[in-house]
């Protein structure tokens, strides 16, 4: 996905209604914990008449506060549109999609300003939220430890590595305080041992700030590593076929049996989902 802006500034939470809209109206904030996210009947129909497309149906979700969800689903079956949808940056087309606060989003590319240093792109997240100017310094420097990249605030993009750019880009999404975070692919560009790390940091910081995570792949064992539960999506249209905790103790291994044979099962599932839909 190509962006011309470094981030997405987060949704206001919950998603504002419309009462003209159609499938437009959130939940009422009162029902909505603080990080709680709910999908409720959510269709998704992209264009008109003979060339409308229904790209999700009949949508229900519930995540709860804290909660690592992973989602899982072949391409083009609406998972980006899922996230769009909760970061109320597209509305649905019927039914109501409400979050308990703010979201914010990371994404395969970390998206950041090629002229600013990791610390200023963080300052800068960090401003866009408010922060005043004499507090942005100690915060930028205390995020970016968080992500254990304190002695390479003054590096800029390119002179940082594929997972180091990442990790800007989580100390960029805990800038933006949102108890909600919606990461689609944000591993995929990374090579096997850098994505290994890249978990732990993930799990750590999801742990430490207890934040609300949807987190897209198309990898089953990386859902399987990562998830509290995992939701398998179908295509033609998107919605979702199996939701399954996840009740593994962790810390996980990729490479563990426990992860290798509960991904083997939900994989076989989503093939069988896949040959049923003759694809
Ligand atoms: N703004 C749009 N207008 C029309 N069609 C769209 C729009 N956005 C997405 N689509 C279509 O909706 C479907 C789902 O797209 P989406 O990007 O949500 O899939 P995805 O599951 O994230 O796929 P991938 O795994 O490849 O990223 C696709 O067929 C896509 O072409
Ligand atoms: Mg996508």
């Amino acid at each position: 996905m190509t962006l011309t802006i470094p981030f997405r500034p987060s949704a206001p939470g919950p998603t504002a209604p419309d009462p003209t809209a159609p499938g437009s109206t959130a939940p009422s904030p009162a029902t909505l914990a603080r990080g709680e996210v709910r999908l409720d009947g959510v269709t998704k129909v992209f264009g008109r008449g003979a060339s409308a497309t229904t790209v999700l149906a009949d949508v229900d979700l519930r995540v709860a506060p804290g909660e690592f969800l992973a989602v899982v689903g072949p391409s083009g079956c609406g998972k980006s549109t899922m996230l769009s949808l909760v970061a109320g940056l597209d509305r649905p087309t019927s039914g109501t999609v409400g979050t308990g606060g703010k979201t914010a989003f990371m994404f395969q590319d970390a998206t950041l300003l090629p002229w600013l240093t990791a610390a200023q792109n963080v300052a800068l997240a960090l401003r866009l939220r408010g922060v005043p100017r004499g507090e942005r310094g100690d915060l930028t420097r205390s995020l970016l430890e968080r992500v254990r990249l304190g002695s390479h605030a003054d590096r800029r993009p390119h002179e940082l590595s594929g997972g180091m750019r990442q990790r800007v880009a989580l100390a960029r999404v805990l800038a933006q305080d949102a108890p909600v975070v919606l990461m689609d692919e944000p591993l995929g560009a990374l090579d096997a041992m850098t994505r290994d790390r890249m978990h732990d940091e993930i799990e750590r910081v999801w742990a430490e700030a207890g934040l609300t995570v949807l987190f897209v792949t198309h990898n089953v064992r990386e859902a399987v590593r990562l998830g509290d539960r995992v939701v398998l999506m179908g295509s033609s249209p998107g919605r979702i076929v199996t939701s399954r905790p996840i009740e593994l103790p962790r810390p996980r291994r990729l490479d563990s049996a426990g992860v290798a044979e509960l991904a083997a099962e939900l994989t076989a599932e989503l093939r069988e989902e896949g040959a049923r839909r003759g694809g």
